[in-house]
């Protein structure tokens, strides 16, 4: 199967970091969004990643350049008709991708892929509302999408084996590295990592350990990156405590109910780096 151009549906952070990811591997890409001023908000993320990327030097600015020029952007799905491949990064709002997904499988030709960048939202469910269940599939970049190496490849009871077979050719060809999942609650990452996280939270609600010093046992007794509350501050409460609630709502398993403490911080606005508060307090 030849794929020359993507379609990427919503310009958020996923989106955008997708659209720069698959730009920069000489793809065309068709970027959509409901608004121009999000487009354009994508747009500049896309610019400031690949500046960044110069700063790295993994690109030269003519790199730069040239995969600027591959992006076209749109506020009409109907455009996706031009698309051989489907990469979804809306919202996570189940009725909202349904509707996307019963649109789409009108659009595209029906030999084309329709795959979601869901975290939480079974691919089988979302696969049910086109006629082409065995070609919808997860493809779940991690944040930065331009970082990050890890895709998780999550294929719904439908999906094909030929679909599985070039979704994950082409998560090598950007590269970047596949895994494949069961379409199960929070797949791979977010099964062990959340959790994680929750556990933490209710160690530091409990009075076990400050916030600090649950953090400097993480990092240098489990020899983590990162502590898991100051991961949680850069990956924002709101996310994870919604992850959590994902994961409870399809496993009804008392070990991922979230913690309430979680929940009073996301009450009070403490969402983490990007309010400038959440388990710490951040100077902007
Ligand atoms: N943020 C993360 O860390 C992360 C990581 C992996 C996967 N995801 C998943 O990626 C997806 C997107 O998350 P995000 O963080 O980029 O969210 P975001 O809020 O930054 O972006 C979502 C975008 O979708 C757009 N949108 C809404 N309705 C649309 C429509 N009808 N047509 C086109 N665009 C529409 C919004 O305007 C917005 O720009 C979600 O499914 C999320 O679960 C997020």
């Amino acid at each position: 199967m030849d794929i020359k151009t993507i379609g990427i549906i919503g310009a958020g952070r996923m989106g955008s970091g997708i659209a720069q990811v698959m730009a920069t591997s000489g793809f065309e890409v068709i970027l959509t969004d409901v608004k121009d001023e999000f487009i354009e908000r994508g747009i500049d993320n896309i610019k400031k990643g690949l500046a960044k990327a110069i700063e790295k030097g993994k690109i030269t600015p003519e790199e730069k350049e040239k995969a600027i020029t591959k992006i076209r952007t749109t506020t009409r799905l109907e455009d996706m008709a031009e698309a051989d491949f489907i990469v979804e990064a809306v919202s996570e709002i189940e009725e909202l991708k349904f509707d996307i997904f019963k649109r789409l499988d009108e659009i595209c030709r029906k030999e084309v892929i329709l795959s979601t960048n869901t975290s939480s939202i079974p691919i089988s469910k979302i696969a049910s509302v086109t006629n082409r269940q065995d070609k919808v599939i997860g493809m779940h970049f991690m944040n930065p999408a331009p970082v990050m190496e890890l895709v998780e490849v999550i294929r719904g009871i439908n999906t094909s084996d030929e679909t599985f077979v070039i979704v994950k050719n082409l998560t090598e060809k950007i590269g970047k590295i596949p895994v494949e999942s069961k379409d199960s609650p929070g797949f791979i990452v977010n099964r062990v990592l959340m959790p994680m996280i929750n556990e933490a939270v209710f160690a530091l609600m409990e009075g076990v350990a400050s916030a600090e010093d649950i953090d400097k046992a993480m990092t240098l007794g489990a020899n983590l990156p990162m502590g898991p509350l100051a991961m949680s501050d850069l990956i924002g409460l709101d996310i994870v405590l919604s992850i959590m609630e994902s994961i409870y709502k399809e496993t009804k398993n008392p070990k991922h109910i979230p913690c309430p403490l979680l929940k009073r911080y996301v009450d009070e606005g403490y969402l983490g780096k990007k309010t400038g508060r959440g388990f710490y307090k951040y100077e902007f």
